[in-house]
């Protein structure tokens, strides 16, 4: 059985348990199913508002779903499980604490916080060129060193599984591009899989061993596309064939490439 299989998972919110008295439900998942093997990284690519965060929310237990079922390693998830990391489009870090207790923060919370986790969490911040940023706060870093800073802590329980919600969004175009690499570099030390949330194109397509398109809201798979680049990869890799090709058929997929067969008979 695959690491993580997710089938005809669907999500109702209902509006007037939060006080909304006035609006319909809003039904974000309709149907959604996909498997991902141990170690993989799996990109869910989508338009905005279809449903993405809400699904990564349920497949890491912090939120119930309608129907259907989650099983991360063969147990269905019902609840946050100690073995995730998370990552958010914001990196949330605490103001107050400096760059390694924020790292080892979560060590705190699952009293492990000994020595062991302590050159894991020094093993991470070198391995993100942040050494010599120990004893810094978080305002005294840029918003990439800040996610830097939210990747290792997500990462200092070793993980088997890590959640990303638009990490490198808020990024300019050359720090995420740095970060995509990095992300690479640790999934490879760490063998972790990733399920990563992405409204881009081509990051879904660098980063991944298989992108899983979803509709709009209500967000079903409307495509699992198979990224046939290899490892290690590199820029130079954007320029390539394979590379446009994949990206071609993922905008298909979203609906904002006219397939290649009518542009032909429109010509
Ligand atoms: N707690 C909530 N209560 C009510 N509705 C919600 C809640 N969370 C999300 N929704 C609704 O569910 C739908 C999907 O939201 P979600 O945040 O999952 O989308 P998304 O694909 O992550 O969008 P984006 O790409 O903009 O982040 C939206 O219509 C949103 O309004
Ligand atoms: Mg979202």
């Amino acid at each position: 059985m695959a690491f993580g299989v997710i089938k005809h998972v669907r999500k109702v919110f209902q509006l007037e348990e939060i006080g909304w008295t006035a609006l319909e439900p809003v039904v974000a998942l309709d149907d959604a199913s996909f498997q991902f093997e141990a170690g993989e990284l799996v990109a869910l690519l989508g338009p905005s508002g279809c449903g993405k965060t809400t699904l990564l929310r349920i497949v890491g237990g912090l939120i119930s779903k309608t129907a259907g079922s989650v099983a991360i390693a063969g147990r269905e998830i019902t609840k946050p499980m100690g073995d995730y990391g998370f990552v958010f489009q914001a990196p949330s870090l605490m103001p107050w604490r400096n760059v390694l207790d924020n790292v080892l923060f979560p060590m705190e919370i699952l009293k492990r916080n000994d020595a062991a986790a302590r050159r894991y969490a020094l093993e991470l911040l070198q391995l993100v060129g942040l050494s010599g940023f120990l004893s810094a706060r978080p305002h005294q870093l840029s918003g990439g060193m800040q996610q830097r800073v939210a990747l290792c802590r997500a990462l200092v329980h070793r993980p088997r599984l890590l959640l990303m919600d638009e990490p490198f969004g808020a990024l300019d175009e050359l720090t995420r591009m740095e970060m995509n690499d990095l992300l690479l570099r640790i999934r490879h030390e760490t063998k972790a899989s990733v399920l990563f949330v992405t409204h881009s194109i081509s990051e879904a397509v660098y980063l991944s061993d298989k992108v899983v398109v979803f509709s709009q809201r209500p967000a079903r798979v409307v495509k699992e596309i198979s990224v046939p680049l290899g490892y290690p990869r590199g820029q130079k890799l954007r320029f390539t064939t394979a590379f446009t090709t994949t990206e071609r058929i993922a905008g298909e997929a979203l609906g904002i490439v006219a397939p290649a067969s009518e542009e032909a008979s429109a010509q």
